[in-house]
């Protein structure tokens, strides 16, 4: 298969393009560095260090063909289609930092604009140019919100007034970047209502973890960040455990959230590129577990306990963000399952891994410790 990764540098990008080129897939990607960029541009930095996309190309003996550009720009994504003419496109070239859309209005205009920008240029290209595309694109378990009901995979069936339908479930992101996701989502259900396109619609939950198999085979880094912008909870508490200061759980800490490992992740968009869907827009909730933040906080701790045999303390701060602080939260993982997903690796298999890999990058984090506690806040 010719599989086009747009954000190929990214967290998530580079180890799915080793899984595919170890699978003997034809690999192209593009991406702009803006993670790199946007990172440096908030004073934090990858907690591990990764090689430039250059050395990483290299070292997996030039089996991937690197397009520079800003998938955001119509005419990249025109002649990059043209170009590489993929079976499949892997969409995760989109600012994905909930706190970074969340600093300013122009951070918040630049998470909408480009977001909605760079999917609407695939779809019209892939409309344009090859219609049998498979367009798999990355969004977020936040667009849902908190409801008070089950959530199930993109739509469910509704009573209202005597009448009833099979409709899309509400979407409610909490920051601009969720917004930007469920636009997106949107426009990708009535590009396939319109156009057939062949849509994989991911809802992820939150990625933790430093390896792949295909990252240990290669000895190739990915990124890896732990700042209040772009570090996600469980890499945030990892990284607090090894520099010996408290586990900051935002607010009362019942909130929950679904999570999966960054095994599992590749795993299931590895499984997704294998069964396109045909004319039809299809959503998969892709996670494992979901967990409140006070049970993350609490596996870090006791992992990091049996690793070291000293106690790490959890304490809570004031919740930077508006969000219910206790809450109902049960949603469906079924469609993955339907395809074949197992779980690979629990939160207990992957804490310790992640906590040897950040030890092993102490300077690194000693560096970046200032970068850990929130300042942006959703009520400023
Ligand atoms: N990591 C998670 O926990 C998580 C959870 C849910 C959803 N997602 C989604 O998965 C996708 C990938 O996430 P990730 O963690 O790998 O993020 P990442 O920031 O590490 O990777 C995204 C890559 O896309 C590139 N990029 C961003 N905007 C671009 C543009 N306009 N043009 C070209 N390249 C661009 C970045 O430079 C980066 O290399 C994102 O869409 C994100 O919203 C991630």
């Amino acid at each position: 298969m010719k599989v086009l990764i747009l954000g190929i540098d990214g967290y998530i990008g580079f180890p799915l393009a080793l899984r595919l080129i170890d699978q003997g897939h034809e690999v192209y990607g593009a991406d702009n560095f803006y993670t790199r960029k946007r990172s440096r541009k908030v004073n934090a930095d990858s907690a591990i260090k990764i090689d430039s996309m250059n050395e990483r190309i290299k070292k997996t003996g030039n089996k991937i063909k690197f397009y520079y550009g800003d998938v955001s720009n119509p005419k990249f994504i025109y002649d990059l289609i043209k170009n590489t003419m993929p079976d499949a496109i892997v969409h995760l070239g989109e600012q994905r930092s909930a706190p970074y859309s969340m600093i300013s209005l122009d951070t918040a205009n630049e998470t909408l604009i480009k977001n909605i920008k760079s999917t609407m240029n695939i779809i019209y290209a892939v409309k344009d140019i090859k219609k049998d595309i498979h367009i798999v694109k990355l969004g977020s378990m936040g667009e849902y919100g908190t409801p008070n009901i089950d959530i199930p995979e993109g739509f469910f069936n509704i009573e209202y007034h005597g009448r009833s339908d099979y409709l899309p479930f509400p979407r409610m992101g909490q920051s601009w970047y969720h917004m930007s996701k469920v636009h997106d989502s949107y426009n990708l259900m009535l590009a396939n209502k319109i156009w057939g396109l062949n849509i994989s619609d991911v809802m992820q939950g939150v990625v933790y973890g430093t390896r792949t198999g295909e990252i240990n085979k290669y000895n190739l880094n990915t990124r890896f960040d732990i700042d209040e912008i772009y570090g996600t909870v469980l890499n945030r508490f990892a990284s607090q455990a090894i520099l010996g200061i408290p586990l900051t759980v935002y607010g009362q800490g019942n909130q929950k959230r679904a999570f999966l490992s960054l095994e599992d992740s590749i795993t299931c968009l590895n499984l997704i590129l294998n069964n396109p869907p045909h004319n039809e827009y299809r959503v998969y909730n892709q996670f494992d577990e979901y967990y409140s933040l006070n049970y993350i906080a609490g596996a870090v701790a006791k992992n990091y306990k049996s690793l070291t045999g000293t106690d790490i303390e959890v304490s809570h701060i004031d919740d930077p963000r508006i969000e219910s602080q206790d809450h109902y939260y049960n949603p469906a993982n079924e469609n993955l399952k339907k395809i074949g997903y197992r779980r690979q690796r629990s939160l207990d298999d992957e804490i310790p891994v992640i906590l040897s890999d950040l030890e092993n990058n102490k300077k690194r984090l000693i560096k970046l410790k200032d970068s850990i506690m929130p300042k942006t806040k959703w009520n400023k």
